[in-house]
C-alpha cells in the first residue's frame, strides 16, 4: 500500500472531467486500495481519483461503515434537502454549510464489474455527490453561495500568495470537519 499526495486547490487536475473505466486491471485494483490507504491517512470520508491526479471515474468511501470503491458512478435519483458543513480534502482546513439533495440514488460498478446500486441518505448522500463532482471537475467552492464563495476565494487567494497567516483575511480556523 502506497500512500498518495493529495492535490489541492489550484492543481489542473482538479478541473477536468474524468474518463470512463473501461477495463480493471491490476493497477486500478491497486490505485483503488491506495486510494483508501491515502482517504483514511488523511482522514477523510472520501476520495476521488483526480484528487490523486489519476483522470479515471473512481472514488473511494467510508463514512463508518466500512471502505467501498465505485467505478462510473452516477446519481440515478436524488429528493429532498439537507444542510451540513461540507469539507474537502483537497481544500483543507476549510469547510462551509452547503445544501444538497437528502437522499441520491447511486449507480455504478465495483472492481468485479458488479452494478452498484444504494439507496443513500444524508452523510453518505453527501460524500457520494461531493465524490462524483470531482470527477466532473467540480470542486465545493462552486457549490458554495455567492457570499461563502467571496469568503472562500479571499482565503484561497491569500494562501497562494503565502501571506503570513496574520495577514490573511476571514482565515478559517483549522477544525475536524470531514474532508472528502
Ligand atoms: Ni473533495
Amino acid at each position: 500500500m502506497a500512500i498518495y499526495d493529495i492535490r489541492t486547490f489550484g492543481d489542473p487536475v482538479l478541473r477536468q472531467r474524468a474518463a470512463d473505466i473501461e477495463d480493471v486491471d491490476a493497477a486500478l485494483v491497486r490505485l483503488a486500495d491506495d486510494m483508501i490507504e491515502t482517504m483514511y491517512e488523511a482522514p477523510g470520508v472520501g476520495l476521488a481519483a483526480p484528487q490523486v491526479g489519476v483522470q479515471r471515474r473512481l472514488f473511494v468511501y467510508d463514512v463508518g461503515d466500512g471502505p467501498g470503491i465505485v467505478l462510473n458512478p452516477r446519481i440515478a435519483e436524488s429528493s429532498g434537502e439537507w444542510t451540513y458543513e461540507e469539507g474537502c480534502l483537497s481544500i483543507p482546513g476549510l469547510s462551509w454549510e452547503v445544501i444538497r439533495p437528502k437522499q441520491v440514488r447511486l449507480i455504478g460498478t465495483d472492481l468485479d464489474g458488479n452494478d452498484i446500486d444504494i439507496d443513500a441518505d444524508e452523510l453518505l448522500a453527501r460524500c457520494f455527490q461531493h465524490e462524483i463532482d470531482h470527477l466532473e471537475g467540480v470542486l465545493l467552492v462552486e457549490r458554495l453561495d455567492e457570499e461563502q464563495r467571496k469568503d472562500a476565494m479571499r482565503i484561497l487567494r491569500g494562501r497562494a500568495l503565502d501571506l503570513p497567516a496574520g495577514e490573511r483575511i476571514g482565515q478559517a480556523t483549522a477544525q475536524s470537519s470531514q474532508g472528502h
